[in-house]
């Protein structure tokens, strides 16, 4: 129908997306034998039956595990390159990664085998797909605050290389107030911030995402839609949310696509955007989103391009950069 191919052309920027989360299981297995490491799968067919999630932590479990083939720079260009290729073919033109050092340092790989990587094909995008970029290092919240304050040390020496902090991992027991300090710390070194609040946890996380650590957006928020004054306080200060529907279904989050709070969003004035999080793991790219809702959230082709337009706007790119994508 026309709706999907309003989708196929529109622009739109990827605000919410986890790098490690793109590893799709064709190159999982191209990774392992490459590097000689053992995977607990006999075929590509074994890993995607695998991606059977009832919530967060079962994914999360899987998705450390699957993170062990990257071992070389090169494992993270090809990684990045792969995922900045598919995107392009969504008219993906901006995107803002996620990538989460601690997930490889403690491993023992250098922070910069991971930084150089993904940043030398984050520019390669650039020149080549005209896919600009930022990238944002993700903290472990289910590790601790001076774990957190070591690796923002292991970034220091390339801290121009880096746009903005996030924190993700393991939601529920790990509030934000957990890491008000490093966070503090990343704001005044003039990085963006933002944090996945209201996924799992309660909506108190987002009031705290917000207060404590002053975030400029929140990754996903859907619990934030159970507290009216959140939701009035999100809606005045123009606050923009990263939603992810596929992600949302697949960790049970939500019972149905069309439970997805991306149509209550729209409906209160909320700042919505539509995004893929971990698209290997659960099932699709950001065009198979914004697909699965057209549909089940009967959007308006009005909405469609409101969602798009949000993505720009809810991007850390300088005004008179966001303007010419609308
Ligand atoms: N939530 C929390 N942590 C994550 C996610 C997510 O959806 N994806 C990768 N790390
Ligand atoms: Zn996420």
């Amino acid at each position: 129908p026309s709706r999907d191919a309003l989708i196929a052309r529109l622009p739109k920027a990827e605000l919410h997306l986890h790098i490690e989360g793109s590893l799709e299981p064709e190159l999982l297995f191209a990774l392992a034998q490459r590097n000689g490491v053992s995977i607990p799968f006999a075929s590509v067919e074994a890993v995607r039956a695998a991606y059977s999630f009832s919530n967060l932590q079962d994914f999360l479990d899987i998705y450390y595990q699957g993170m062990s083939v990257l071992q070389t720079e090169q494992d993270f260009y090809d990684l990045t390159w792969a995922y900045l290729e598919r995107a392009a073919t969504d008219t993906v033109r901006h995107v803002e990664i996620f990538f989460d050092p601690q997930g490889h340092t403690e491993r023992g790989l250098a922070f910069e085998t991971v930084l150089d990587g993904i940043e030398r094909a984050l520019r390669d995008g650039e020149v080549k797909l005209g896919i600009s970029y930022r990238l944002i290092m993700c903290f472990l919240r289910h590790l601790s605050e001076d774990a957190a304050f070591a690796t923002l040390d292991q970034a220091m020496p390339h801290i121009d290389r880096i746009h903005g902090v996030g924190l993700d991992s393991s939601e529920v027991g790990h509030p934000p107030s957990k890491f008000q300090k490093v966070f503090a710390k990343a704001r005044e070194l003039g990085l963006h911030v933002t944090a996945h609040a209201g996924e799992e946890g309660p909506p108190e996380y987002v009031h705290e995402a917000l207060d404590l650590l002053q975030v400029e957006r929140i990754d996903h928020g859907n619990r934030a839609l159970e507290d009216a004054a959140l939701v009035r306080r999100i809606a005045d200060e123009g606050l923009t949310l990263t939603v992810c529907p596929l992600s949302n279904l697949r960790l049970c989050v939500i019972k149905d696509i069309g439970q997805s709070p991306v149509r209550k969003m729209l409906d209160l004035g909320l700042k919505a955007t539509v995004n893929s999080d971990d698209p290997a793991y659960f099932g699709g790219y950001i065009n198979d989103n914004f697909r699965a809702i057209a549909d089940a959230l009967d959007l308006s082709e009005a909405e469609i391009v409101k969602l798009a337009e949000n993505s720009f706007t809810g991007s850390f790119l300088p005004m008179a950069d966001q303007i010419q994508h609308l």
